[in-house]
C-alpha cells in the first residue's frame, strides 16, 4: 500500500525570503511575501485503507472537514474570479505578483480537494450534492452581488480560511490526529491561505472599496459560513448512521468551544477584521508557517 504522497512538479514559481520590509502602496504585507505556487499531486487513489474517520477517527471532525472540503472547488473559482475581475486595474508590481501566486494557489487547491472530494464520493460520502448545492449558491452571488461585494465576500472568506489555517490546523495538534496520508493535503493548504491571506484584502484595498461593504459582507458570511457548514454536517453524520453519536458531538464540541476550544480561541482575531485599521498581516503567523512547512511540506514546500 502506498501513501499519499506529495509529487512536486519542479516548476515552483516562487519569490524567496521573509524579512521584507513593509508595502506602503496596497498595504502592510510584507513586500517580498509573493504566494509560491506548489503543485503537488496527492495519489489518494493508492490509499485505499485510510480509516472513514481520518481525524481523530471521529464522525463529527472528520465529516466537518468533508463538507469544507466539498464547498472548496466552486468557492475558490469565485474567489480566482472575484479577484481577476480587478487584476488590470492593478498597477503596484509586487501586488501583480501577489495575485498571480493567489490565482495559482487557489487553483491548485481546488483540482486537489476535487481528487480528495471523489476519493471520499467513491467512499459513500456524498460531496458532490454538497459541491452542488455550494455551486449553485454562489452562482446566485454571481447574479445578484456587485464585483466590488464579490470581492468583499472573498476578502472576508479569506480572513476565515486564514484564521482557521493559522489559529486552527497549524497551532494545534489536528494535523498529528489525522491520518497521514491525509494530513499533508491539509497542511499544504493551510500554509499556503496563511501566505496569500492578504492578497484579496489589498486588491479591495488598491480600488478603493468601501469599508461597510467590506464590514457588512463579513457580518453575513459570518452567519452564512457557520450555518452552511452545520446543515452540511448534520446531513452527512444522518448519511453516515452517525447523527446519534453523542460522543462524537460532544468530544467535537468540546474541541471546538471548551478545552482546547479551537475556535473559542480565534475570536479575538476574528473580531479585529471590524477595525477601520485591520489588515491580514497584523498577525504575522510566517513563524508557525514555516515550522509547518518543514513538518508537513519537506523539500517541496
Ligand atoms: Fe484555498
Ligand atoms: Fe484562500
Amino acid at each position: 500500500m502506498n501513501a499519499v504522497v506529495p509529487v512536486r512538479s519542479g516548476k515552483a514559481k516562487a519569490r524567496k525570503g521573509l524579512n521584507g520590509s513593509l508595502r506602503t502602496l496596497a498595504g502592510k504585507s510584507p513586500k517580498d511575501m509573493i504566494p509560491k505556487v506548489r503543485r503537488p499531486q496527492f495519489a489518494f487513489s493508492e490509499a485505499q485503507d485510510i480509516p472513514r474517520y481520518w481525524w481523530d477517527n471521529d464522525p463529527v471532525k472528520t465529516l466537518l472537514l468533508a463538507a469544507m472540503s466539498a464547498s472548496f472547488p466552486p468557492g475558490e473559482r469565485f474567489f480566482i474570479d472575484s479577484v481577476r475581475h480587478y487584476q488590470d486595474q492593478i498597477t503596484d508590481p509586487e501586488l501583480k505578483k501577489a495575485i498571480k501566486g493567489f490565482i495559482g494557489q487557489e487553483a491548485h487547491h481546488s483540482r486537489e480537494h476535487e481528487l480528495m472530494n471523489g476519493f471520499l464520493q467513491e467512499r459513500g460520502v456524498d460531496l458532490a450534492r454538497l459541491e452542488q448545492e455550494i455551486l449553485g449558491f454562489m452562482n446566485l452571488l454571481r447574479k445578484h452581488l456587485s464585483p466590488e461585494r464579490q470581492l468583499a465576500h472573498t476578502v472576508a472568506v479569506e480572513h476565515f480560511t486564514a484564521l482557521m489555517a493559522e489559529e486552527f490546523l497549524l497551532k494545534y495538534d489536528a494535523l498529528e490526529q489525522m491520518d497521514p496520508r491525509i494530513a499533508p493535503v491539509w497542511a499544504w493548504h493551510a500554509i499556503e491561505e496563511s501566505e496569500h491571506k492578504a492578497v484579496a484584502f489589498d486588491v479591495y484595498k488598491a480600488i478603493g472599496g468601501s469599508e461597510f461593504t467590506r464590514v457588512t459582507e463579513m457580518m453575513i458570511v459570518s452567519v452564512l459560513f457557520p450555518v452552511f457548514s452545520a446543515v452540511h454536517l448534520v446531513q452527512l453524520m444522518k448519511e453516515d448512521g452517525q447523527l446519534g453519536n453523542m460522543k462524537s458531538w460532544l468530544g467535537a464540541v468540546n474541541y471546538m468551544w471548551g478545552r482546547p476550544g479551537v475556535f473559542r480561541k480565534l475570536l479575538p482575531s476574528y473580531f479585529k477584521f471590524y477595525s477601520p485599521n485591520f489588515h491580514p498581516w497584523d498577525h504575522d503567523a510566517r513563524g508557525l508557517v514555516e515550522k509547518a512547512k518543514k513538518k508537513w511540506l519537506g523539500d517541496w514546500g
